[in-house]
C-alpha cells in the first residue's frame, strides 16, 4: 500500500513539474516578444557602470533548473575575434556547479536603479539553501536554451569557451592577492562567446 502511494506521489510530482515547465515555456514565448535581438556592438550602456555599479545576475543551469547569483566583477570585450564576456566566480558558489555542467549561461542586466532588492538578495543568499528564482518572483525565459529573466532589460547569452582560475603565483601585485584572497579562494574564470544579445524594447 505504502509502495503504491510512493509511486503515485512520484508521478504526481513529475507531472506537476512538467505542467509548470510547459506554463513557463508558453509564458516565455509570449514574453520573449518584448525582447529584440541586437548585435553586441549595439549595446549602448557603459560596460563599466553596467557591471561594476548596476550589477548583473549570472545564471547557470537550464530553463528547467537554474540558479542566479549577483556579479559585479567581470567584463565584456573581444577575444579570438569573437565578442566575449568574462566572469569570475569563487569556488564556494553554488552557481559554479551549474556553470561547469552546462555549455551556456546568461548575464541579465536590469533597468538602471531597479531590482536592487533582487540583486542584493541573489548576492547574499545561496541557491544551495533556497530557490532564489521563486523567492524573488523572477520569471524564467528560455533564451536560446539558456535561462534568463523576463524582468531583465538586457540579456547576454554566453557560450563557454575557456575555464580557468586565478593562481597566487601569477599575481604581479601581491597586495591584491592578500587583500582579496585571505582564504585562498581564488576566482574561477569563465570566458564565453556572447552568442546573442536581447534587449527589451523601450515603451514610450
Ligand atoms: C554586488 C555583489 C557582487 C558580487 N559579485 C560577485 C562576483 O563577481 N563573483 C563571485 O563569485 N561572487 C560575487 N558576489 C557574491 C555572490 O553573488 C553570492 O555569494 C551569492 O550568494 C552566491 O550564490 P550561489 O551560492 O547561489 O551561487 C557578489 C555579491 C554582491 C552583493
Amino acid at each position: 500500500m505504502r509502495a503504491l502511494y510512493n509511486i503515485k506521489n512520484f508521478w504526481y510530482h513529475i507531472i506537476k513539474e512538467e505542467v509548470s515547465l510547459l506554463h513557463r515555456m508558453i509564458r516565455g514565448v509570449t514574453n520573449m516578444s518584448e525582447f529584440k535581438k541586437i548585435q553586441p556592438e549595439q549595446v549602448s550602456r557603459n560596460p563599466f557602470t553596467l557591471i561594476g555599479r548596476d550589477w548583473a545576475l549570472l545564471t547557470g543551469g537550464t530553463p528547467k533548473k537554474c540558479n542566479p547569483m549577483t556579479v559585479s566583477w567581470g567584463g565584456v570585450g573581444v577575444l579570438w575575434n569573437k565578442p566575449v564576456a568574462t566572469v569570475y566566480v569563487r569556488p564556494q558558489r553554488y552557481t559554479l556547479e551549474m556553470l561547469y555542467a552546462e555549455d551556456q549561461f546568461t548575464l541579465c542586466f536590469f533597468e538602471e536603479g531597479t531590482h536592487r532588492d533582487t540583486l542584493a538578495y541573489c548576492g547574499k543568499v545561496s541557491g544551495r539553501d533556497t530557490d532564489k528564482v521563486k523567492d524573488c518572483g523572477l520569471t524564467v525565459i528560455d533564451f536560446d536554451g539558456a535561462a534568463g529573466f523576463q524582468e531583465a532589460d538586457l540579456v547576454l547569452v554566453c557560450n563557454k569557451k575557456y575555464v580557468g582560475e586565478l593562481k597566487e603565483e601569477n599575481f604581479c601585485d601581491m597586495a591584491i592577492c592578500k587583500k582579496d584572497y585571505p582564504n585562498q579562494d581564488y576566482h574561477k574564470i569563465f570566458i564565453a562567446e556572447i552568442t546573442a544579445v536581447y534587449q527589451k524594447e523601450k515603451k514610450d
